[in-house]
C-alpha cells in the first residue's frame, strides 16, 4: 500500500525529532512543534532532558551487565541511539527497537543495515504478545532491559497502560530491568502552561497525551525494586556532572520523571 508523500497529521515521533534538532519531519510536524513551543516554550528543553536521561540509563544498564534491550516507542533514530551506546560497551549487545510509526522504523532499519545484533520492528506496543513474538533477537531466558522512554503517556487509558507494563515485566527473568520516563503535572504557573500545551498537542498531533501524577507513574514499577535515586525529575537521575545541583526553578525539569526498576533476584516476578 503506498503512503502519502506528505502527511497531513503530525506524528509524535516526528514532532519529537524536530524538537531534538532532527531532520525527519514534515511541515505539519514543525507547525505542531511551533504551536507547542508557543504555549510551552521550554518543551524542546524537556525533550533534550529526556534523551539525555535515556543515554545515562543505557550506560547504567550496560555497566550493570545488561546486554539485551527492548526499546518500546523508540522513535526516530537520532543521536545517541541505544545500540550505539550499548554496543560501544560490548559489540555483542542486542537491541530490538519497536515503534508504530512507519518512518521511524524504516529509518531505523536503514541505520541498522548490516548490524546483526540490532533490529527495528514496526509494531504497536499495546500488543505485547505480538511484540514479544517478533523480538526473536532477544533471549528472554537471560536478563533484558525493557525501555519505555517517554511513551507510556501516549497510552491514555490507565488500566491498559498498567496491563501493558505488567505483561512485558511478567516475561522478564530476575536481574532484568524496566526503565521509563513519563510526563507529570507541574505545579503553579508551569502547570497552567502545561495544561494549555497538552490541549494544543491533543488537538494537533495524532496521539493524545495522558500526563500523570508521580504516584501513578510510580505504580508502573509495582513488584520491582527501584534503583537509586528512585523516580525523580529527569536531570536528577544519576547526573554525569558530579557538581550537579537541582535547579528548583527550572520549568522543564518539573514536567517529567524517570526511573529504573529491577526484577528481584530472590523471587520471580509476582506480577
Ligand atoms: C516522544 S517519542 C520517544 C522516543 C524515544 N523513546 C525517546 O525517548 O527518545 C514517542 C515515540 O513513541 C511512539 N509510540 C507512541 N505510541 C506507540 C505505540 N502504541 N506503539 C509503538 N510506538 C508508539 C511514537 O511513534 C514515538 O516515536
Amino acid at each position: 500500500m503506498s503512503e502519502p508523500a506528505e502527511p497531513t497529521v503530525a506524528a509524535a515521533a516526528r514532532v519529537y525529532d524536530y524538537m531534538l534538532g532532527g531532520t525527519h519531519n514534515y511541515a505539519v510536524d514543525r507547525a505542531a512543534a511551533a504551536q507547542t513551543a508557543r504555549s510551552f516554550p521550554l518543551a524542546a528543553v524537556g525533550a533534550r532532558y529526556n534523551r539525555e536521561f535515556l543515554g545515562r540509563v543505557v550506560r547504567f544498564l550496560t555497566g550493570a551487565g545488561i546486554r539485551q534491550f527492548l526499546d518500546l516507542g523508540s522513535g526516530i533514530p537520532t543521536a545517541g541511539n541505544v545500540h550505539e551506546i550499548a554496543q560501544a560497551e560490548d559489540p555483542a549487545a542486542r537491541v530490538v527497537y519497536v515503534d508504530y510509526e512507519r518512518e521511524a522504523v524504516e529509518l531505523g532499519q536503514r541505520i541498522l543495515g548490516g548490524n546483526p545484533n540490532a533490529t527495528a520492528i514496526r509494531a504497536d506496543l499495546r500488543e505485547p504478545e505480538d511484540v514479544l513474538s517478533r523480538a526473536g533477537l532477544l533471549d528472554f531466558g537471560e536478563p533484558v532491559a525493557v525501555l519505555m522512554i517517554s511513551v507510556l503517556h501516549f497510552i491514555t487509558d490507565d488500566e491498559q497502560a498498567r496491563d501493558v507494563v505488567r505483561k512485558y515485566v511478567g516475561r522478564l527473568v530476575p536481574g532484568s530491568y524496566l526503565a521509563l520516563s513519563h510526563l507529570t503535572w507541574a505545579g503553579g504557573r508551569a502547570g497552567t502552561l502545561q495544561r494549555e500545551t497538552s490541549h494544543v498537542y491533543n488537538n494537533t498531533v495524532a496521539e493524545s497525551l495522558a500526563i500523570r501524577d508521580v504516584e501513578q507513574v510510580a505504580s508502573f514499577f509495582t513488584g520491582l525494586e527501584l534503583v537509586e535515586p528512585g523516580l525523580v525529575p529527569l536531570p536528577d537521575w544519576r547526573p554525569d556532572d558530579p557538581d550537579y545541583v537541582p535547579d528548583e526553578d527550572d520549568v522543564p525539569r518539573q514536567v517529567g520523571v524517570g526511573g529504573v526498576g529491577r526484577t528481584r533476584l530472590d523471587v520471580s516476578s509476582d506480577l
